[in-house]
């Protein structure tokens, strides 16, 4: 038995450690190393990587990708996509997803694992079309997450969708860490039996159930797990590869990976984690066993945004009846899945209606559109009273929100004019307006410091 091993730590792992803030001089010289490991592929691009890069590091995500990809001989790369909503918080227009995809593909991404919040897989069709007409590897992806309406039933219908609309494989997301061992091996053994795509599993350490986790998805078949290099491994993040490694070869299953190379790539990472330690960014306490996340059914970050947002406003002993509204929130709206950006709405509307003492008094823009069909379709039905409120006699949409939008690729090409020195940045522009433009006007400033001055321009 074989177990293809996807490493995180470019990626997911210190996106959900220390907020995606690491740069490309922090991780460029363990490229070669990382290449040389064994690894499946390395997740390294997409997510809220592309965002923190213009935002945070003043980088430009493209040129990340790029210099990844000119290391990696042996190791394919992935990209976490949002569907239609590719990197951002809201749909784009089909042409815009196409550009974006065909040009990840160029730049270096091998495998686009493709989501959408809602499980609503016509938001994910674009980006696979898209995906497989560049010569890339569509991972179809089922969010999971527990409801009264998600069923094994309803996981499996999904997985067969995702199959006949061309994905070469499949991946299993529980992005909150709550999938049991048992959940796990029910449904990745009735996946396996539905579909004759790979199956990839991916969850968190942040519930303590990940490892078990992986092992009964190996023991069910499953074809490749995400693990992150140990010193970036545990709590939000994912078990680390080198544990996972040793466990399943033992047992037979054999991950392809080099011991000696897995160790040297974490020594190289482990000063690294060390300076994150020191300097704040990355906080410990995202380490530590969440099994309060089993109890409410809500996402690490979420509770740690809840929190936050109680504390700015004064109000942190309301955090009891605000997570006991979160719930009732998500099943007025369908219960959709908890992850971005679904998670914050639900979690913003939940404290709005506890804070208010008055439950939908003020409903948020967001959940306005989501109720308008503007997300997609909801999992389960909405509460009726809530849709009157919101639509009045209007019906929802129907078809597909993108449907409705125009390219928006020819228009930001011509705002950006000359400030575009090429088509990368202008979708950089539709990605990320404002920071893509406070990235471009920093890469001016730099550009303008390392030319040369002759003594009497300075002087003048
Ligand atoms: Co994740």
């Amino acid at each position: 038995m074989k177990m293809k091993i996807t490493e995180t730590v470019l990626r997911d792992a210190q996106q959900s450690l220390m907020a995606t803030r690491m740069p490309q001089s922090d991780f460029e010289g363990a490229l070669d190393l990382m290449d040389q490991a064994g690894y499946y592929a390395i997740e390294c691009w997409g997510g809220a990587t592309f965002d923190a890069c213009l935002r945070y590091l003043s980088e430009d995500p493209w040129e990340r990708l790029r210099t990844i990809k000119k290391h990696m001989k042996h190791t394919k790369l992935q990209m976490l996509l949002r569907g239609q909503n590719l990197l951002g918080y809201h749909h784009y227009s089909d042409d815009t997803v196409r550009r974006f995809v065909r040009a990840a593909v160029e730049n270096g991404v091998d495998i686009i694992r493709i989501f959408d919040a809602l499980n609503d897989l016509r938001n994910i069709r674009t980006a696979v079309e898209a995906c497989n007409e560049a010569g890339g590897h569509a991972q179809g992806t089922i969010c999971y997450t527990l409801s009264p309406i998600h069923d094994l039933e309803l996981y499996v219908s999904l997985a067969k969708e995702i199959e006949e609309m061309g994905c070469a494989s499949l991946c299993i997301k529980d992005m909150a860490g709550i999938m049991s061992p048992k959940e796990c091996f029910d449904l990745v053994s009735a996946i396996k039996k539905a579909i004759k795509l790979p199956v990839f599993v991916h969850t968190h350490t942040t519930t303590g159930l990940a490892h078990m986790t992986y092992l009964k998805a190996a023991e069910a078949g499953a074809d490749g797990i995400d693990t992150a290099t140990a010193c970036f491994s545990g709590g939000t993040s994912q078990p680390a590869t080198q544990t996972m490694v040793y466990a399943l070869e033992q047992m037979g299953i054999s991950c392809g990976t080099d011991a000696a190379k897995l160790k040297e790539v974490n020594d190289f990472f482990t000063p690294v984690q060390k300076k994150f330690l020191a300097d704040g960014t990355f906080d410990p306490y995202v380490l530590t066993t969440k099994t309060d996340v089993l109890t409410y059914q809500i996402p690490g970050g979420m509770l740690s945004n809840l929190v936050a947002q109680l504390k700015a406003q004064n109000a942190i002993d309301r955090l009891d009846e605000v997570l006991e509204e979160t719930p009732r929130v998500r099943a007025d709206l369908g219960y959709p899945p908890l992850v971005t950006p679904l998670s914050q709405m639900v979690g913003v509307q939940a404290t709005v209606n506890v804070l208010l003492g008055q439950r939908y008094q003020n409903i948020g823009k967001e959940i306005k559109a989501y109720i308008h069909g503007e997300y997609g379709r909801a999992p389960g039905k909405l509460d009726e009273t809530l849709m009157h409120k919101v639509l009045g006699d209007k019906a929802p949409i129907e078809g597909r929100y993108a449907e409705t939008l125009e390219p928006e690729f020819p228009e930001a090409k011509k705002q950006l004019g000359s400030r575009a020195e090429s088509d990368l940045d202008v979708l950089s522009y539709i990605a990320f307006p404002q920071q893509a433009e406070q990235y471009f006007a920093a890469r001016e400033m730099r550009r303008a410091f390392v030319t040369p001055y002759s003594i009497e321009e300075v002087t003048e």
